[in-house]
């Protein structure tokens, strides 16, 4: 399947990320967002990467202008209509999706692809309340976007090999590596990724180190290019929580328990980065 139109919905980190890569590889990219200002905020984010990665020369003119002159911005999920894909990124909230992808199906022209950036949640449970299961795919991309090279692509229990192979080479596409994954909770980046950034805080919590000493010991120990609590405040620990809820409710083995220093810090509001402190103070 031939893709030109994509349709991004949600205007956060990821999908204005995955908005500014879809339009900087040449596809009509439309952005949606319930919120104007984060509309506006998304454009002030991909102006400043994108004269980043121009002036390192990572850019040419052709893709600067497209993204900073041709993304369609708007608060309507009409902007999905003629889209040849769909990629939700909205938050971590599964009746939020579920009713997101309802819409979509209503909305979407027959045959387009509707795509979900989500972290963890399942794809075969979101693709159930559309009437093209087979056309529903994971796409799940890595924060910064327009860095990370890795996108995981889900396979639902019902997609189609024809779908499956139109998200891959659509990601290929975009200068990424896909690395296929089976849908279970939070498929393999983030099964792995935030059990050990739950293990860091349980660490905080237990005093077993500071916050700097847990993330130099993963940064020089295990050259990870950043500690896990600067990590968790960078992805945000309500992200992070989220993960976790879903990994523990979905199979069900303590070992995904949430720590509750987790808990209490979201509850206090103090998500990382995007709030202004987490186990930082930015
Ligand atoms: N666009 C363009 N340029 C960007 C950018 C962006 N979005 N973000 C950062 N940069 C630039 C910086 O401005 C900087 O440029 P200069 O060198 O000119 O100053 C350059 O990239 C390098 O950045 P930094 O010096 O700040 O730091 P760094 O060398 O450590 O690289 C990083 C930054 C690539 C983010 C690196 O720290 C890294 O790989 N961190 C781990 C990220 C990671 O694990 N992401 C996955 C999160 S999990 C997830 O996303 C999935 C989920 O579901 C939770």
């Amino acid at each position: 399947m031939n893709l030109k139109k994509i349709t991004v919905i949600g205007a956060g980190a990821m999908g204005n990320g995955i908005a500014q890569v879809c339009a900087t590889s040449g596809y009509q990219t439309r952005l949606v967002d319930i919120d104007p200002g984060a509309l506006e905020r998304a454009k002030a984010t991909i102006t400043a990467s994108v004269e980043k990665l121009f002036n390192k020369g990572k850019l040419d003119e052709n893709a600067r202008r497209a993204a900073l002159e041709q993304i369609v911005t708007g608060t309507e999920m009409s902007l999905a209509a003629d889209a040849d894909m769909v990629i939700e990124a909205v938050t971590e909230n599964l009746p939020l999706k579920l009713k997101i992808f309802k819409d979509l199906d209503s909305i979407a022209r027959p045959g387009a692809i509707l795509a979900t950036n989500t972290s963890s949640i399942s794809i075969t449970k979101i693709a159930s309340v559309t009437g093209r299961s087979p056309k529903v795919a994971g796409v799940h991309f890595m924060n910064p976007v327009p860095l990370m090279t890795l996108v995981e692509v889900i396979r639902g229990y019902d997609t189609d090999q024809e779908t499956m192979q139109t998200v891959l080479d659509f990601t290929r596409s975009l200068g990424k590596t896909p690395v296929e994954a089976a849908d279970y909770p939070g498929f393999i980046s983030n099964r792995i990724l935030c059990p050990m950034i739950n293990e860091a805080i349980y660490c905080v919590m237990e005093g077993v180190g500071t916050p700097e000493a847990i993330d130099s010991v993963m940064k020089l120990g295990m050259n990870h290019p950043m500690g896990p609590l600067t990590l968790a405040d960078f992805v945000g620990l309500d992200v992070v929580l989220a993960v976790m809820e879903v990994l523990h409710t979905e199979l069900g083995d303590p070992k995904y328990r949430p720590c509750p220093l987790l808990r209490k810090m979201v509850a206090a509001g103090h998500l990382g980065r995007k709030s202004g402190r987490g186990f930082y103070t930015y």
